[in-house]
């Protein structure tokens, strides 16, 4: 069986256990998983129980996908991701948003827990992400490439959909939050970067680092997808403050600013689909 064969099988298993037609499609970070509780006549699925998703190991992320609306609007959220540094290959990686996209979603909303570099972001920041460097040392669309997924060589001039960027910027101001936006980096992790490395980061243009949503997007692109991209800057990037980084740092700082991050997606995601 192909990869492409193993994504339509878990379409059909989604379409048997629910037959939402969802047009937007989310993919909650690290921390930021409570949000798919807000999703309303939700049909929730263990990743567990569909065909070909991995098992989840990260703490703070639920692993299920929750089929529901937000807003009246029908929507997909992945509640927990696959990262690289966890041992998976980057098909399996990339395979939830993969089907999300084969269920029929036009636009895509990737949000992620991230360490800021540039000047202007603090902790609890909710940065857009207008662009990507891809440093995760890979890329997903390597090996034979399946028209019925995408074309083979993908342009990624604009990534990060203008018109949503600008949603999701307008939404901030009306709910009273700064906007913020930069360029997101992403490494394979799992260990935090030294300070050296940051100023590294910082002077190849990057605002913020983190370790995921670029597979993600190229494979959300490739497919055709309308992609946004919002980091959660959960710490200040290693060296740019004395503090030592953590995982419960991450966890506590997307906490704090759970409200506006949901407030926040209850307005974007509407907007996603249509
Ligand atoms: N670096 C990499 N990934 C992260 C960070 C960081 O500082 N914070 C949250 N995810």
């Amino acid at each position: 069986m192909d990869q492409y064969d193993r994504i339509m099988e878990a379409v059909e298993f989604i379409r048997r256990r629910s037959p939402l037609a969802p047009r937007a499609g989310v993919v909650l970070g690290s921390g930021l998983g409570e949000f798919a509780g807000r999703v309303a006549d939700a049909v929730a699925i263990p990743y567990a129980e569909i065909p070909h998703f991995r098992k989840v190991s990260v703490a703070g992320h639920a692993g299920r996908l929750v089929l529901g609306t937000v807003g009246g609007a029908p929507v997909a959220v992945l509640q927990g991701r696959y990262h690289y540094y966890e041992g998976h290959a980057i098909e399996d990686v990339v395979f939830p948003v993969r089907v999300l996209g084969k269920l029929g979603i036009s636009g895509l909303l990737l949000t992620n827990a991230a360490g800021g570099i540039g000047k202007a972001l603090r902790p609890g920041d909710l940065m857009v992400i207008r662009d990507h460097i891809n440093l995760m040392g890979l890329n997903p669309l390597r090996g034979a490439n399946d028209e019925r997924l995408g074309p083979r060589f993908p342009d990624m001039s604009a990534v990060y959909d203008p018109a949503f960027q600008e949603v999701i910027a307008s939404s901030q101001a009306a709910i009273g939050l700064r906007p913020k936006q930069g360029v997101y980096l992403a490494l394979s992790g799992p260990s935090y970067e030294t300070p050296a490395e940051i100023r590294m980061l910082a002077a190849l243009g990057a605002d913020a680092v983190g370790m995921s949503t670029v597979p993600e997007a190229i494979c959300a692109r490739h497919l055709g997808l309308r992609v946004a991209g919002i980091s959660c800057i959960t710490n200040l990037a290693a060296g740019i403050s004395a503090k030592p980084l953590s995982h419960q740092e991450v966890t506590e700082t997307a906490e704090r600013v759970k409200n506006d991050f949901i407030k926040l997606l209850q307005m974007v995601i509407p907007k996603l689909g249509e």
